[in-house]
């Protein structure tokens, strides 16, 4: 009955190896692969830009799920559309002009999110929530791999859901941060339907395995 995608985050894979390690995740059963771009300046910590990515497209013929936690996103769609992005998210709290940035991100023929910290209420999207393919909720403060889930989030999962229902639109609801089989029936009950995981694949030794907890955690 329930139908989710799991897009493993290379934040938590062997960055020396990370074609292997998109494609052994591929083989174990992921949907999409999470690609996450940090600048040390919308949050405290760096990983890497659009050439990482290029280099690990060939690798896997999986959707790659671009995050990108960025100040300026708009300076960094062209590149990573290039690079072989399927979907570019850009975090409302970083866009002055976030309706211009999704128009932006769909000309360059990629699907267009936005992405939500804890602390941002989902009314601060409700505007553009007709121009996206994708809503990421973030269930921790982004920045960091393996932080704890913060329950408060959950609402507002409640609430595009309801959203979605009421106004008969359609837009995947992602989310982000602390997704164990533990949290993901939590966030799966209140309507999600993307789930990120990080330290809960690529931090365990068998991957096809952390990936089927997950999902059975949601679907037994
Ligand atoms: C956090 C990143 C997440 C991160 C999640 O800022 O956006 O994608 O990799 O890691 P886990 O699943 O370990 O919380
Ligand atoms: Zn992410």
């Amino acid at each position: 009955m329930t139908n989710i995608s799991i897009a493993p985050s290379i934040l938590s894979a062997d960055f020396a190896k990370l074609g292997e390690e998109v494609a052994e995740v591929e083989r174990g059963g992921a949907d999409w692969i999470h690609v996450d771009v940090m600048d040390g300046h919308f949050v405290p910590n760096l990983t890497f830009g659009a050439l990482v990515m290029e280099s690990i497209a060939p690798h896997t013929k999986l959707p790659l799920d671009v995050h990108l936690m960025v100040e300026n996103p708009e300076l960094y769609v062209p590149a990573f559309a290039k690079a072989g992005a399927h979907m570019i998210t850009v975090h409302a709290e970083a866009c002055v002009h976030l309706h211009r940035v999704l128009h932006l991100i769909k000309e360059h023929g990629v699907k267009a999110g936005v992405a939500i910290n804890p602390a941002t209420p989902v009314s601060a999207i409700r505007e553009v929530l007709e121009d996206v393919d994708l809503v990421l909720i973030m269930t921790v403060n982004p920045g960091f791999g393996g932080q704890a889930f913060i329950p408060g989030t959950l609402r507002k999962i409640t609430e595009l859901r309801e959203w979605k229902q009421e106004h008969g639109i359609d837009f995947h609801i992602e989310v982000d941060g602390g997704v164990t089989s533990a949290t993901a029936p939590l966030v799966v009950e209140a309507g999600a339907d993307v789930l990120v995981a990080g330290s809960a694949v690529f931090g365990k030794v068998d991957r096809r395995a952390a990936m089927a907890e997950i999902r059975d955690s949601v679907t037994l």
